[in-house]
């Protein structure tokens, strides 16, 4: 098969053209790789079981775990699913659309093979305007994974999702790098409270804003235990270069590149502005950003693994971001990364 590369421009009559091409792949039980705010999807017809089973195959994905529907308006999400409570209705009118998905009890069209056979559908409304053109011209709700290899670091560009998934899908939408650069936040609502399964886009302080604490997997709860966000307990978002992560101090940082370049041939940092590496022609660096700008270095981390593993380092040293705001996004990748 040969994937189509469709180059968007923000020019909405060269866009429109492009859009619906790719929305007729969606009809027609095709897979279109397509940008979001957060990172690349793998979209396929959320109502088309045989859709979806094919976005399992191309991406290697055991089908266990399950997939995000994105849909685009909050109508959309009350068709989908049930049992809303007044604490969802504050989280989609204070967050979507934008990178937050809600786990909720889903309703009969939405198959199995979505939901890996749970009575839980994890749902959203991206926030990129090709994700809601491409939501809106299909017509219906669209599931979408993020589009790399299973247990690959997340795309953030086109040239990724084609890294990964050239001759194994349609068309991929190529707008360009995605803004944010890390994934959703999943919040599992058939909890009380309301359960944070994976850090993400929209930091934790900030839904506590509106609806109060919310409990993060470990800590206990008053009723119905939730599973954990099945594929999140494996290595994930990982390079074929082992990630080392040290403390964030640069002179531990320094040390810890000392340390790799004794045990490995070729060496990754993603360096902090500013942060003093080695001087060793067996190194290679990738600018990452301020320290403590949580966007920017949202933004860049994907980016980065990928750019040092594509460098054939064998080992990435990395500084671990703390527990806090965006940056708890970034740890989380981090760690599950470095398994
Ligand atoms: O930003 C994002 O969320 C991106 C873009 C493309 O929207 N999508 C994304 O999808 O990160 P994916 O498949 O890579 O990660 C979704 C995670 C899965 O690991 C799965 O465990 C969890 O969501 N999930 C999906 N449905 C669930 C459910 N019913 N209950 C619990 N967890 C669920
Ligand atoms: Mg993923």
């Amino acid at each position: 098969m040969l994937t189509q590369r469709l180059i968007l421009t923000g020019n909405e009559a060269h866009d429109e053209p492009l859009i619906q091409q790719a929305a007729a792949i969606i009809h027609a039980g095709g897979l279109v790789a397509f940008p979001t705010e957060t990172v690349y999807g793998l979209g396929a017809d959320a109502l088309n079981s045989e859709a979806v089973r094919r976005i399992f195959l191309a991406k290697e994905r055991p089908a266990w775990d399950p997939l995000i529907v994105h849909v685009d308006t909050p109508e959309a999400i009350h068709r989908y699913t049930h049992d809303y409570s007044v604490l969802t209705e504050k989280l989609i009118r204070a967050f979507m659309p934008g990178p937050l998905t809600l786990v909720l009890p889903k309703r009969e069209m939405i198959s199995d093979v979505v939901t890996a056979g749970r009575d839980t559908v994890a749902i959203r409304i991206p926030l990129h305007p090709v994700a809601r053109a491409l939501i809106r011209s299909s017509g219906t709700p669209i599931a979408a994974p993020s589009a790399n290899k299973f247990g690959r670091p997340s795309p953030t560009t086109a040239d990724h999702v084609l890294h990964d998934l050239n001759g194994a899908i349609e068309a991929v939408l190529d707008a360009g790098q995605t803004p944010m650069g890390v994934e959703s936040t999943i919040l599992d609502m058939t909890t009380q409270p309301p359960t944070l399964l994976r850090p993400g886009g929209v930091p934790k302080e900030a839904i506590e804003a509106v609806i109060g604490a919310v409990r993060t997997l470990g800590d206990p709860i008053e009723e119905g235990e939730p599973l954990p966000a099945p594929g999140l307990s494996v290595r994930h978002y990982a390079p074929k270069a082992k990630v080392l992560l040290c403390a964030p101090e640069p002179a531990i940082f320094y040390g810890a590149l000392k340390d790799a370049l004794s045990q490995y041939a070729f060496v990754g940092a993603l360096r902090p502005e500013g942060w003093r590496t080695p001087d060793d022609p067996r190194l290679r660096v990738f600018e990452w950003g301020k320290w403590g700008d949580w966007e920017t270095l949202a933004q860049r981390l994907f980016r980065g693994l990928r750019a040092l593993e594509q460098e054939q380092t064998h080992a990435i040293v990395c500084p671990l971001p703390p527990e806090e705001g965006l940056a708890r996004a970034l740890r989380d990748r981090l760690l599950r990364a470095a398994r």
